[in-house]
Formats: structure tokens, C-alpha cells, sequence
């Protein structure tokens, strides 16, 4: 007969008390829900009362729960509270993507080393089963890049300002609708998306990746302007972490704005929804799109964990996901090219596409597109005696190194006011 396992609850905010809710309500008989532990005691909640606690050691030193969920967020004291439960001998499932991205290794060493087994599917991708399906249903391949629209705060903002919507519009609109928090610094900035891709990438290629060793690049400076001229060029823009792996040692594992062309799947992935492709040597391709978010979508991948856990025997011992202190380091070494996308905002005067040009070709920079079209923003007062233009060419494929150098010149030059916008074409 199967054990029933009992559950000890870090956190009961949005997706804790999604949970607390499922088991109370008894839908699962093999698990039973035992406590709570939350901040304050006081607040408002839609569950019983005599399941919360404020002392977190009710959970961790209780020898009837076997398995403790941490939907805290943020390191401490999630990260304090886990190793004292996998001290304990408790099983952890966690919804805390910057915890597992920062001390992933600290963690699957201390499950270990105790004998009980980590899940973490809701850290990535909310609902999509990413995290599973790369560890369990991928094994046998050979994973080479991981894609993923994994924030789904920025894509609602980046799909509004393609529909038009003003960035100031869109991310208010984000707020009202509850999809950005008031400090929406984390997701504009791609701080979240970081954590989402080094947890992708370490599980993906078997080496962790800290999330200090990811190029990041939010989505601040594009403007609805950009999304005019990518869509004459044929593309969307939109906001991905991207691991790519070109050899054993060589990774690159990035998150930044890129033009992905019009008709990729990607291009097409809008609103609050994540996607996620995964490229690898028996799969070829394969795209997973859900909700990214929301207490329920993420209460599914939490469950769905604990009931993996319950499934495993006593005798299957944890295993570490990948190794650790590998002198594989991301980002490092070797160049890799792109094609650029770049909007300059110049005086609207003779010569400068022939300066610009002149610099580009010096530095082996080939064009795919060039355009200059006056710009009049009624809304700015211009007291310039020149006319401003708006300047945008699309690089055909060019080393990062000769393309910085390049631009380092291109700011020189005396009609450039502004680079106003740089993205990457993700092909
Ligand atoms: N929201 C989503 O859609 C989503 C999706 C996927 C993953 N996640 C992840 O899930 C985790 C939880 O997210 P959430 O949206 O549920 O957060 P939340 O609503 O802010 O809930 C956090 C919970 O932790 C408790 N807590 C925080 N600090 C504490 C402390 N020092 N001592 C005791 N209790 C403390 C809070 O207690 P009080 O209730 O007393 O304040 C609250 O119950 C995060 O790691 C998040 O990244 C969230």
C-alpha cells in the first residue's frame, strides 16, 4: 500500500495557499496537508487558521511530515529552512527559481548526502513541465540550446508595444492586470529570466551555471519605434534566455531583446505565456509553450513533484543533476556572431550613411538593410536647428568584438545623437 506523505508548507502567499488549497480539499488521498509556516499570522488568508504557524521549526522538527514545499521566494530564510529539512531528511519541492539558480549545488549536495530527493519543475516555465521533460524525457539526448521566453511580465509588455502601446502604457497595464509587481525591476531587467536560464542551462548541458556568469540585458530602450521597423524587416522582438552550447567547454548562456524572424513559432508566443525550445541531437526540436505564471499552472508542477517523489521506492537513492567546481566557464573564450539590429537617432544631413558606412566597412561589417526616415516628435520641443532622423540597418552575420568596435566609432561621429536601440537576431 502506498505510504501517505505529509506535507509541511514554506510560504503560504499566491502559490502556497493555490497548494494548501488542492490538498486540503483532499483531492489527492495520498497526501495530507500539515501546516504553514508564514510571516504574519494576522493577514487574511482563505485557509483554516490551525494549519499556519509562524515558527518554521513546527515543520522542519516534526517527524510525521515527510516532505516540506518552500514557496517562499528569495534566499533567506528559504535557503536556512531547506538544508535544516534536508538535514532532517525531508523531501523539497521548490517553486523558488533564484534560490535553486544560486545554490542549486548546495542543496542537491546536502539531498544527497541525507538521502531524499529535490524537485523543482515550478521554478521554470510555471505550468510547462520544462524541467522534468529535459531531466527525464530528453536523458537520452544530447542537449545543444535551450530557448525560452521565460518571463511572462515582459512578453505582455513587449506584445502591447507591438500592438502600439507606449512602454510607459504597457508596463501600467502589466500592473493593473496584476501581471508586474509594483518593483518591476527584476523582470525588466531579466534578472528572473537569468535565474530561469541558468537553471535551464546547468540541468540541460549537466554543469551548473551561476547565474553571475549570464550576460544580461533587460528590455528597457526599445521603443514602440522599434517594433515599426523590425516589423517592415519581417521580425517581432521579443525577450529570450538562450544557452547554446558549441562544444563540451564552449557555452554561451544569455538573456537580451532579440528580432526573431516573423514566422518562427517563437515570434508568435504573446501575452503573459512562456516558451520554451529545446534543440538536441535525438528530439531535433521541440517547443513547449503554457502559462509561465499563476497560482494554479504552478500549483500542477508542485504537486505533480510531490507525487513523482512519492512514486520513487525507498531504496532509489537521490542523484545529483549535474556536477559542480566543472572549469567550465560560460561566456568565455570564443566570439560569437550575430546579425545586429541597430536604431541611431541622427541630424537629418548629407553624409551621414556614407560616415556610417565607411566605419562598418573598416570593420568587415557587411549590411543586410539600411534606412533613414525624418523623425517629428510633436511632443518634444526641438530647439536643434537640425532635423532629427531616425537611422536603422540590419548587419548581415558579424563577430560581437567587430561589431562593439565598430560602434565605438559609429558614437564618434558628430550627427549621431543617439544608439538608440541594439538587438540581436536570434535565427
Ligand atoms: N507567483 C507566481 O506566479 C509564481 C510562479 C512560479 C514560481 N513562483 C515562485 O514561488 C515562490 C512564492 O511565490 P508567491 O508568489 O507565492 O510569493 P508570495 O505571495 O509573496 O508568498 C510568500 C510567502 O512566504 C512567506 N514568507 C516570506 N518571507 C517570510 C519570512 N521571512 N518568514 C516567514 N514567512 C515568510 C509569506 O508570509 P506572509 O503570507 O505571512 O506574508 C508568504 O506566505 C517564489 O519563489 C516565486 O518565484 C511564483
Amino acid at each position: 500500500m502506498q505510504e501517505i506523505f505529509k506535507i509541511g508548507l514554506l510560504g503560504c502567499g499566491n502559490i502556497g495557499e493555490a497548494v494548501a488549497h488542492e490538498l486540503i480539499a483532499g483531492k489527492i488521498p495520498s497526501l495530507k496537508f500539515k501546516k504553514a509556516f508564514v510571516k504574519d499570522l494576522n493577514k487574511k488568508r482563505n485557509i483554516p487558521t490551525n494549519f499556519l504557524t509562524d515558527k518554521a521549526d513546527d515543520i522542519l522538527n516534526d517527524p510525521e511530515i515527510n516532505l516540506i514545499i518552500e514557496v517562499l521566494g528569495g534566499e533567506e530564510p528559504a535557503l536556512e529552512l531547506v538544508i535544516k529539512a534536508l538535514e532532517n531528511k525531508k523531501h523539497l519541492v521548490t517553486a523558488n527559481k533564484e534560490l535553486i539558480a544560486k545554490h542549486g549545488p548546495q542543496i542537491f549536495e546536502a539531498a544527497y548526502k541525507n538521502g531524499v530527493q529535490v524537485r523543482l519543475d515550478a521554478t521554470v516555465g510555471g505550468g510547462i513541465p520544462i524541467i522534468n521533460t529535459i531531466l527525464d524525457s530528453l536523458k537520452a539526448n544530447e542537449i545543444n540550446e535551450v530557448v525560452g521566453i521565460l518571463n511572462g511580465t515582459t512578453n505582455y509588455i513587449l506584445t502591447q508595444m507591438k500592438r502600439g502601446h507606449s512602454f510607459e502604457q504597457a508596463l501600467k497595464e502589466a500592473q493593473e492586470k496584476g501581471y508586474a509587481e509594483p518593483d518591476p525591476t527584476n523582470d525588466l531587467e531579466g534578472i528572473d529570466a537569468k535565474y530561469k536560464i541558468a537553471i535551464l542551462a546547468s540541468l540541460a548541458f549537466g554543469n551548473y551555471i551561476s547565474p553571475d556568469q549570464v550576460f544580461c540585458q533587460g528590455i528597457k530602450g526599445i521603443s514602440v519605434l522599434d517594433f515599426n521597423l523590425a516589423k517592415e524587416l519581417g521580425f517581432s522582438i521579443k525577450l529570450l534566455g538562450i544557452a547554446k552550447k558549441f562544444a563540451q567547454d564552449q557555452i554561451k548562456v544569455k538573456v537580451y531583446p532579440c528580432l526573431i524572424p516573423s514566422k518562427k513559432p517563437l515570434a508568435r508566443i504573446d501575452d503573459v505565456l512562456n516558451a520554451i525550445l529545446v534543440r538536441g541531437n535525438l528530439i531535433q526540436e521541440l517547443l513547449l509553450v503554457g502559462s509561465g505564471a499563476g497560482a494554479k499552472p504552478t500549483s500542477s508542477a508542485i504537486l505533480g513533484d510531490v507525487l513523482s517523489i512519492q512514486k520513487l521506492t525507498d531504496s532509489l537513492k537521490s542523484v545529483m543533476p549535474y556536477k559542480i567546481n566543472s572549469s567550465i566557464t560560460p561566456n568565455n573564450g570564443f566570439e560569437q556572431n550575430y546579425r545586429f539590429y541597430v536604431r541611431l537617432m541622427v541630424d537629418d544631413q548629407v553624409g551621414v550613411i556614407r560616415d556610417l558606412g565607411n566605419i562598418l566597412a573598416q570593420n568587415n561589417i557587411s549590411l543586410e538593410s539600411i534606412s533613414q526616415k525624418a523623425y517629428n516628435d510633436e511632443n518634444i520641443e526641438n530647439n536643434n536647428q537640425t532635423e532629427e532622423a531616425i537611422l536603422t540597418f540590419l548587419t548581415h552575420e558579424v563577430s560581437e568584438n567587430n561589431f562593439e568596435l565598430a560602434l565605438k566609432q559609429v558614437r564618434t561621429l558628430k550627427p549621431i545623437r543617439e544608439v538608440a536601440c541594439i538587438l540581436r537576431v536570434f535565427e
